[in-house]
């Protein structure tokens, strides 16, 4: 029993290698591993497989980007044509007009990008002194220093300070508190930062009002407001972005994951004329940010064909059939008393287990059984199931959880 070079993320370095599921391969909702054995995908991998695996048309579109050139930088004076075509179709998903994109690969990157942007358009429009990030508590946001110094999970953060300043986190759903800060110190804020649905941390939908709260906030005190849907964006609240779905128009928005469905990372930013204007008042400034692999041309080709897919298939309307369906599958083992809690919003959902069951252990029985989750905590497990995924392979996850909390 020996861990192997590769350490995982999220895991416990002493975790022996050969007890991994090493899964090989992927078709629709389902994966598979090297064993042979058969998982419905409960969630889309890490939240991101939105179309599910083994799409040709994605795998076609990278090979024939790769072979005519895989990948070359987008620094200044350089560009390519997919990166400009998925920032312009981005923009016109966008819930606000003129839209300009900022590419990353990852949704870190894009948080920390979105936290920068913020800043510096504030420094360009003239008001330096605007440079806190005001954050809620449960919130993630990622793993680079920004994002990590962002975020509302202490365990996360755990022994990595000192952290980012110029960042302050708030009680989650607590509006008061959120009004009585920027109150005080509205006038130095640059952004607020928040998911619309708080995912990772064990799916928190807002409560009422809450995020019109903090538009009418960052309204009140000239700040913007962030959205960051690396979760929620492409479908997931059955809408493009959770914006939309809630009816509340950020002035940034973080993406990642759905984007390309993960057949190859990439993330980035969106943001409207109030964050650009002010970048595009100098000809003669320069934006000193950007990755090696902003616009990468292979991301933006799978980005394409995913977003393709999303639209051909109309992944956004079944977005809530899933929803519902998982739901009420999970209230009939509520009213059984073995589930406490539901929380969702449409293709998203945790199960809070009832009390003495353990998530971690439960997670392992349902792996066993060909069903996959996640167990976010030792009560808390979360559904994120590609927007592919059947009905009767709904029900096979319901079912399969059904028989896991009874054993
Ligand atoms: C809302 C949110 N922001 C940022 C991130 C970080 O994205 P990545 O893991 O791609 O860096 C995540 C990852 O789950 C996320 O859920």
């Amino acid at each position: 029993m020996t861990t192997g070079a590769f350490l995982h993320p999220y895991a416990k370095p002493t975790r022996a290698a050969d007890t991994y599921t090493r899964i090989v391969r992927g078709d629709g909702a389902r994966v598979y591993d090297d064993h042979g054995n058969e998982y419905i995908d409960g969630m889309a991998s890490l939240w991101y497989a939105n179309v599910g695996y083994g799409q040709r048309s994605i795998t076609d579109a990278v090979a024939s980007q790769m072979n005519n050139i895989a990948a070359y930088h987008c620094f200044e004076p350089f560009s390519n044509e997919p990166a400009e075509a998925i920032s312009q179709r981005l923009a016109g998903y966008a819930p606000f007009e003129n839209g300009r994109v900022f590419l990353t690969s990852s949704g870190s990157e894009a948080v920390d990008s979105a936290m920068k942007l913020a800043r510096i358009a504030h420094v360009r429009a003239g008001n330096p002194q605007r440079n806190v990030i005001v954050t809620r508590g449960r919130a993630y946001h990622g793993v680079t220093y920004g994002g990590l110094s962002a975020q509302g999970l202490p365990a996360n953060q755990e022994g990595f300070g000192p952290f980012v300043e110029g960042i302050i986190n708030i009680a989650a759903d607590d509006i008061e508190a959120m009004a009585s800060y920027m109150a005080e110190h509205g006038h130095t804020v640059a952004a607020i930062m928040t998911e619309p649905v708080q995912g990772a941390a064990g799916v928190y939908p807002p409560s009422d009002g809450y995020l019109e709260g903090l538009r009418r906030l960052c309204d009140q005190h000239g700040a913007f407001l962030i959205f960051d849907e690396v979760i929620c964006a492409f479908g997931r609240l059955g809408a493009w972005f959770g914006a939309q779905r809630f009816g509340v128009t950020p002035d940034l928005i973080t993406f990642a994951k759905a984007v390309t469905s993960g057949y190859i990372p990439l993330g980035g930013v969106i943001m409207n004329e109030r964050v650009s204007a002010p970048l595009e008042s100098d000809a003669t400034w320069m934006l000193r940010h950007g990755h090696t692999y902003s616009g990468h041309p292979t991301a933006c080709a799978a980005a394409l064909a995913n977003l393709d897919i999303i639209d051909e298939q109309n992944l956004l309307e079944r977005a809530p059939a899933i929803g519902a369906r998982l739901f009420d599958g999970f209230a009939a083992l509520q009213r059984d008393g073995i589930i406490r809690e539901i929380r969702s919003d449409r293709a998203i959902a945790a199960t809070v287990l009832a009390e003495g069951l353990d998530a971690f252990a439960v997670r392992d029985t349902l792996l066993a059984s060909g069903v996959i989750t996640r167990a976010v905590n030792p009560e808390t497990l979360t559904w994120c199931p590609p927007l592919v995924i059947t009905d009767s392979e709904i029900d096979r996850i319901v079912d399969g959880l059904a028989v896991a909390l009874r054993t």
